[in-house]
């Protein structure tokens, strides 16, 4: 039997522009392309360069317009609230209509910022596509992040705007973001005219007039706009993302290439379309919550969930069943971290057997490496198919994918199958040289990368050419290591730079370090991403302390956490750290991370021919396993 997909992604890479423009009638223009891909300017590579199309009208407005006004656009499920409720498209449209009326009145236009730092309600969706709807410049900043993070996006992205709430809501109780909010702009080297804020009723923040609106206040005399025609090349936002330096990366993504590439994925790789409920239980604050919970759903006329909750202990750990059946959810998207903790929870799936979940066709996993353990687990208690694919905020969407829309094929624990159409994936060694099957080396992408994926770093062309297109010229550095097996499938094993991966959540190291440093008493600090049994991975910090520190080990550990906690966020989930006499440096002064990271957990590794002191490594061994960790017993490590 022919091989769907296989003929699909031969097709896509040997005639690129023919596949696309055909993909490319899934969205409304007001001017269709001709230019599908324009290569003039490379490594810079554009799609359909002389189209023009709007956003938000293909995720909002074509829906009412054909007669779906009624149908429902989000469900929004607070279970920390205690609140629900249903969103139709129609009145979708009229709050984004509205929204962005106001952004016009405070005189937002087509290429300005505008700064979204909020929790996971609707408004949040609103927001962005009424940004969409103006051709404003959206960027989305995680809600688990400091003030200090928050100001360093402010001062990169200088935004027109913030659109904020007065807070979020976490098992732990209420977090204020307001006062975030505050301190990052006070901060901030740059100044925002105006902050509109939406005020819970968890939590009253105070409004700083002028410069503070009142959401609901300010929307009352705003008057209704409608969607500008925007060249499919214009941005339609900037994601950050961790990079290996503590300065994220401003991901620009384009508007036309992006609604292409997200309606494609929903019918071939997420099997859903018009009036399915899809689910991804992420936050909006990643790239995952903007492609799938808020552009990808919308732009299919599909029902898109916003669960303002926790895979456990929001009741509990049947809370993804429960609303699979009864908001009838056939495409699921998690990470495998949320299904660990519930693994934890209810080992023997008595939660999953409470529930009829008939509506559910399959569960994707994606944001950090699938352990076989879990995707065999979630296989075996759901009795559906559990589809490992991967991806990064840079790509958008998925890269390599079991295309369930269109010709599943059989699924290997371990790999998230083969690369999707559009995407020339391929392993290279350090020399630039293919590797045989099986091969381990450096996970690239030929380019073009397909429509959809980054056009570049926002105002930094050259981070975009250093970061991802110098090692190997043609060819995009995904940062991922791995193989490609006999049967094409692919196996994301590790990155190849300092980024780790905590909860489906990407975190620099470097970061860390920046932040440790920043204590008086610190002279040094090495961070490294440890293994662990829910999170993936965590990070583990081992800090040389300057001459003459005399504070206790119970008050450098409680000061160090704390600040990464207020410099990072709460999101770090940063509980390990220790003082070390020395670290281990190669003889030009570079810190060994990978080493000591392969001593944290128990692999084989080799002694650095250019070690400056090999002294060093039995120092941190030792530091190490006071912490549980370089410890072949240890079996779970949970942190604190
Ligand atoms: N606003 C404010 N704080 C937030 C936040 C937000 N949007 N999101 C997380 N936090 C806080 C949490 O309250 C927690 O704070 P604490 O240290 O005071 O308890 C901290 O950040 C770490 O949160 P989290 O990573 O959620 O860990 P957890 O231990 O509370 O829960 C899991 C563990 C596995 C249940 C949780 O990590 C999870 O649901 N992961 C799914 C990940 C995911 O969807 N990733 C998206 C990529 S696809
Ligand atoms: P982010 O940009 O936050 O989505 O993180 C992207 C990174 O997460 C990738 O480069 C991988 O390192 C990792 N990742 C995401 N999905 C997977 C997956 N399915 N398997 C292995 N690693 C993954």
């Amino acid at each position: 039997m022919a091989d769907l997909g296989l003929l699909m992604h031969e097709q896509s890479i040997a005639e690129p522009e023919v596949f696309w423009q055909k993909a490319a009638k899934a969205i409304s223009w007001d001017i269709v392309p001709n230019k599908v891909l324009d290569d003039s300017n490379k490594p810079f590579y554009r799609w359909f360069a002389d189209g023009k199309m709007n956003t938000c009208f293909n995720a909002v407005d074509r829906h009412v317009l054909a007669g779906r006004g009624e149908q429902t656009a989000i469900h929004y499920i607070s279970p920390v609230t205690q609140n629900e409720y249903a969103i139709s498209y129609q009145s979708m449209l009229a709050q984004v209509k509205r929204l962005a009326g106001l952004m016009v009145s405070l005189g937002v236009t087509k290429g300005d910022r505008v700064v979204i730092y909020m929790p996971m309600v609707p408004e949040t969706a609103y927001a962005m596509l009424a940004c969409a709807r103006i051709g404003a410049i959206h960027s989305v900043v995680f809600g688990g992040f400091a003030a200090n993070e928050l100001s360093t996006r402010i001062n990169d992205a200088k935004p027109k705007l913030i659109l904020s709430a007065s807070c979020g809501i976490e098992p732990s109780g209420v977090v204020p973001y307001k006062p975030l909010l505050d301190n990052a702009l006070a901060q901030a080297t740059h100044t925002v005219e105006h902050c509109i804020i939406l005020n819970r009723t968890e939590y009253q923040a105070e409004l700083n007039a002028p410069r503070d609106l009142d959401w609901y206040s300010a929307l009352v005399d705003a008057q209704d706009v409608d969607c500008v025609s925007l060249d499919a090349t214009d941005p339609l936002y900037v994601l950050y993302t961790s990079g290996t330096t503590g300065q994220p990366k401003g991901v620009v993504r384009d508007n036309g290439g992006h609604a292409v590439a997200l309606a494609w994925s929903m019918e071939h790789i997420y099997d859903t379309g018009v009036g399915d409920v899809f689910w991804a239980a992420s936050d909006v604050g990643w790239v995952v919550g903007h492609s799938y919970i808020v552009y990808g759903p919308l732009l299919v006329g599909a029902t898109t969930i916003m669960y303002e909750g926790k895979p456990i202990g929001t009741p509990d750990a049947g809370a993804f069943w429960r609303i699979i059946e009864q908001k009838h959810v056939r495409s699921f998207f998690t990470a495998p971290t949320a299904i660990r903790a519930i693994k934890r929870e209810d080992p023997n799936g008595e939660f999953i057997k409470q529930f009829d979940l008939s509506c559910l066709k399959q569960m994707y996993l994606a944001g950090e490496r699938c352990d076989p353990e879990t995707l065999n687990w979630s296989q075996q208690q759901l009795g559906k198919p559990v589809v490992d694919h991967w991806w990064q905020t840079e790509t958008g969407w998925p890269v390599a994918a079991n295309l369930m829309g269109t010709d599943p094929i059989a699924i290997k624990p371990g790999s998230p199958a083969r690369a999707v159409p559009g995407y020339q994936v391929e392993i290279l060694d350090a020399m630039g040289e293919p590797v045989a099957a099986n091969e381990s080396g450096n996970v690239v992408i030929k380019q073009p990368l397909p429509p959809g994926t980054l056009t570049t770093l926002w105002q930094n062309d050259k981070r975009y050419i250093d970061s991802y297109l110098s090692m190997y010229p043609g060819y995009y550095l995904t940062g991922d290591a791995g193989y490609i097996d006999e049967d094409g499938y692919l196996y994301i094993m590790s990155r190849i730079d300092d980024i780790i991966n905590v909860a489906g959540h990407r975190l620099s190291t470097g970061r860390f370090e920046e932040v440790l440093c920043q204590h008086e008493a610190v002279a040094e600090a090495a961070v490294i991403g440890v293994q662990d049994k829910l999170k993936g991975q965590v990070p583990l910090g081992l800090v040389v302390l300057k001459n003459g520190v005399t504070l206790s080990d119970d008050d450098l550990y409680k000061q160090l956490l704390a600040l990464v906690r207020h410099e990072i966020g709460p999101v770090a989930s940063f509980r390990l750290v220790s003082a070390v006499q020395k670290l281990p440096k190669t003889r030009s002064g570079k810190i060994l991370r990978a080493t000591m990271r392969k001593i944290a957990d128990n692999q084989d590794y080799t002694m650095p021919a250019t070690i400056e002191d090999p002294n060093t490594l039995e120092i941190v061994r030792n530091a190490l396993t006071k912490m549980g960790y370089a410890n072949a017993l240890a079996s779970e490590h949970t942190g604190g």
